[in-house]
């Protein structure tokens, strides 16, 4: 338990990989943590969690790329515990997609979630942090957001896309003690690697194992890096030690670009 001062903290996306890690770091620090997933009915899911952050922890339904989800998940945890000022923004899709046969649907649906829904979620939130003169907004972006590769435009895009956002919520929120970041890690071991590990293992014909080492060896420190690292990173920022950091990308990429 940490010795600071309790707050309400909202991670989209934490019932999962980066966001339940994230969630369990700032539920140490003794904030009350709401986490809004669209597995908010997966009772499995939400076992594990409430193992991992205890009786306290809120779970309930979001989608990011409804305002009208937005809105009511917000509200709820409003009546809940109170008004948050600490907002992590771990939702997140990922699609490999060729020029050739790229989609709309692959495509909106990325910058929707991934880029629109931090933008909804920071402006639901924006007026609970200026009335309390504090709040920290940690936006999970991606090493993606700052290099190019084949078949991830619009992973790309919508990364590259948070950074920007994150450093504009970090001048504009700067009178009113809001702060925001932008952390941006390359591959890290959860399910969202998980399914990329088996779309390599797929398209090379080979197995899983092989596709898990082919990964772990890109990384110039052979090694797959934790969500517990990402989580470290956020709960530091989210405490009053990190007065002046804002306006930032933060990279987690253990020696890698990508
Ligand atoms: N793993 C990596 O290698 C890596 C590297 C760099 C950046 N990231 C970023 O890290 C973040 C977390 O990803 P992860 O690696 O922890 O993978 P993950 O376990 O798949 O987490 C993504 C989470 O986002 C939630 N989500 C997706 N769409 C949503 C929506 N419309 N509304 C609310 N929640 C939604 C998912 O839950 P539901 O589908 O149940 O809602 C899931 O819990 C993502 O933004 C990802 O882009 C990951």
């Amino acid at each position: 338990m940490g010795q600071g001062t309790q707050r309400v903290a909202i991670v989209t996306g934490g019932l999962t990989g980066i966001g339940l890690a994230a969630a369990k770091a700032l539920a140490d620090e003794g904030h009350h943590v709401a986490i809004g997933s669209r597995q908010a009915d997966n009772v499995h899911a939400i076992e594990k969690a409430r193992a991992l952050l205890g009786k306290d922890a809120h779970i309930s339904r979001l989608d990011v790329a409804s305002q009208t989800s937005v809105d009511a998940f917000t509200t709820i945890v409003r009546h809940h515990f109170g008004a948050p000022t600490i907002l992590v923004n771990a939702a997140g899709i990922y699609r490999e997609a060729f020029f050739p046969e790229h989609s709309d649907h692959d495509w909106l649906d990325q910058i929707e979630i991934n880029l629109n829904g931090p933008f909804r979620m920071i402006r639901a939130l924006w007026g609970d942090m200026v009335e309390a003169k504090w709040g920290r907004i940690a936006n999970v972006a991606s090493t993606a957001g700052s290099v190019g590769a084949a078949g991830y435009a619009a992973y790309c895009a919508s990364k590259a896309g948070v950074i920007g956002l994150s450093k504009s919520v970090g001048v504009e929120g700067a009178p009113h003690g809001i702060n925001c970041i932008s952390v941006s890690p390359t591959w890290v071991e959860t399910p969202m690697m998980d399914n990329a590990i088996g779309r390599i293992a797929k398209e090379r014909g080979i197995s899983r194992e092989a596709a898990r080492e082919r990964l772990t060896h890109s990384n110039p420190q052979g090694r797959l890096v934790q969500p517990s690292e990402i989580a470290n990173l956020i709960g530091f920022f989210c405490t009053d030690a990190s007065l002046g950091l804002t306006n930032v990308d933060i990279q987690v990429n253990a020696g890698a670009d990508w």
